[in-house]
């Protein structure tokens, strides 16, 4: 029998770990500070909303490949690797709160080990982290940083598919026993130093959420323009220098990772006295972009002030029920300041902080009996409506898509106002390019 990889925090990242090493065939422990979560996850209930998830969970308890501890010495004791999964979330000034993390490194300090075990720090941290931490700790274990970079909504389908391994270690022997357990994935792996490792997560979340802002920007461009940002982000996305994953125009990206992870990229450089202008503008854009959908709606509404809104989705993507730095709720938050009421419905997420006045429904044709509606979320399933099926509810007939998942065709055909993201219904040229070329 192997000895069993240890998971320190059974959030996302951690959960996503502890089942895909189990599908793998590796023996998991997982522990957790929050014992009330342990005892559930015992009893084969998951922390959070993901597809698939409970029959995962289920199955590794059933054949006895996963087991979880509310005591760290019996769930690390036997471990040859440890790995570490606990937040990382932002300060006040921006950067990376490491107490976490700290705290779990402290804990594990005291575990007697059967054998010098591997630990692997999977958390976000800024670079420079690790190395600190392995210097603290290398009478009694080896450090490694390996960055994961999987998506909330396909979290074990992610760990079991990553485009790369990183592995960042001082020495590359260190590494084997823990790139042994990935072995049957397949794939490239980057054996690098620690910071590199840091700054290859770093720096891989500030450029995917500078692409959100950027096709925001040409969204807001299209707009203004009478273009249409589908046709022109699509056009964009081809080319294979660019690509055309996260290059979506929308609300602007929420949840716990992309703004934490910029504004801690920014905080590094700053501290550094290295420009920080590419992080700070991403993030300017990103937190103008719900003021934006607000002002399309009250443009379209007149007046927000007593009006019922319709909202379909809270959650920051689809397929997750996290609503961590949701800037749906920023907007719900925006609108009960602007005086409105709402009426909310998204699939996975039944309990939310709402303005005074406003409620969760359990239908999304229920959250149509409103003047209004928004749409905060992209999940699939709200593009499959029929909008005949809410035209004649919503009064004032106002759809505004934050997410572009409508068919605008279909919408507007059913007689409603429809306004996305970039998607004029203007038609693709109302000024005349020619005659703005003379003025320039
Ligand atoms: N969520 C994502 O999509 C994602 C993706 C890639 C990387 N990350 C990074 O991974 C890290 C974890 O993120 P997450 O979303 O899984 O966080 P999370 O908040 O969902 O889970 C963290 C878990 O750690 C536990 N914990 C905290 N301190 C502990 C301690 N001392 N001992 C044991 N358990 C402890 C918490 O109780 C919680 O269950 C963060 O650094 C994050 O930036 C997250």
């Amino acid at each position: 029998m192997n000895a069993p990889v240890c998971i320190i925090g059974t959030g996302y990242v951690g959960m996503a770990c502890a089942l895909g090493l189990a599908d793998l065939g590796w023996p998991v422990h997982g522990y957790d500070i929050l014992p009330e979560r342990i005892d559930r996850l015992r009893r084969g209930i998951p922390p959070y909303r993901e597809p698939g998830i409970t029959e995962s969970l289920q199955k590794h308890l059933a054949s006895g490949r996963i087991h979880f501890f509310d005591d760290i010495h019996a769930a690390a004791k036997d471990a040859r690797i440890v790995i570490v999964a606990v937040g990382t979330p932002s300060r006040d000034d921006g950067s990376a709160d490491l107490a976490p993390l700290k705290a779990a490194i402290e804990q594990l300090s005291s575990v007697e080990f059967a054998a010098w075990p591997t630990i692997v720090i999977r958390s976000t941290v800024p670079p420079g982290t690790s190395d600190k931490i392995a210097d603290a700790i290398e009478h009694w274990a080896d450090l490694i940083y390996a960055p994961e970079f999987l998506r909330e909504g396909s979290a074990v389908r992610d760990f079991l598919n990553p485009d790369r391994i990183v592995v960042g270690c001082s020495d590359a022997s260190a590494a084997v026993t823990y790139v042994n357990l990935l072995e049957r994935l397949q794939k490239p792996v980057v054996f690098t130093s620690r910071c590199n490792a840091e700054l290859i997560k770093g720096c891989s979340n500030a450029f995917l959420a500078l692409k959100i802002s950027f096709a925001n920007e040409v969204a807001n461009m299209c707009d203004t323009l009478g273009a249409t940002s589908d046709d022109v982000l699509r056009g964009i996305g081809y080319d294979q220098r660019i690509g055309s994953e996260f290059l979506r125009p929308g609300i602007g990206f929420g949840g716990p990772c992309f703004e934490k992870d910029v504004k801690s990229m920014a905080h590094v450089a700053a501290q550094h006295g290295l420009g920080k202008e590419l992080f700070a503008a991403t993030l300017r854009v990103n937190s103008a972009q719900p003021m934006r959908i607000l002002d399309i709606l009250e443009h379209e509404m007149l007046s927000l002030s007593n009006a019922t809104i319709g909202v379909w989705g809270l959650a920051f993507k689809a397929g997750t029920d996290d609503i961590r730095d949701s800037l749906a709720l920023r907007i719900v938050d925006e609108l009960g300041g602007r005086g409105a009421r709402m009426v909310v419905f998204d699939p996975a997420v039944h309990v939310a902080p709402l303005p005074l006045g406003s409620r969760m429904v359990t239908s999304a044709l229920e959250a149509t009996d409103a003047d209004a509606l928004v749409v905060l979320t992209e999940w699939p399933e709200f593009a499959r409506i029929d909008p005949l099926a809410y035209a004649s509810n919503l009064r004032r007939r106002v759809v505004v898509d934050g997410r572009n998942v409508l068919d605008s065709s279909r919408v507007a055909a059913a007689g409603l106002t429809y306004r996305g993201v970039g998607r004029s219904m203007r038609g693709p040229v109302q000024h005349d390019p020619l005659a703005a070329a003379v003025e320039v």
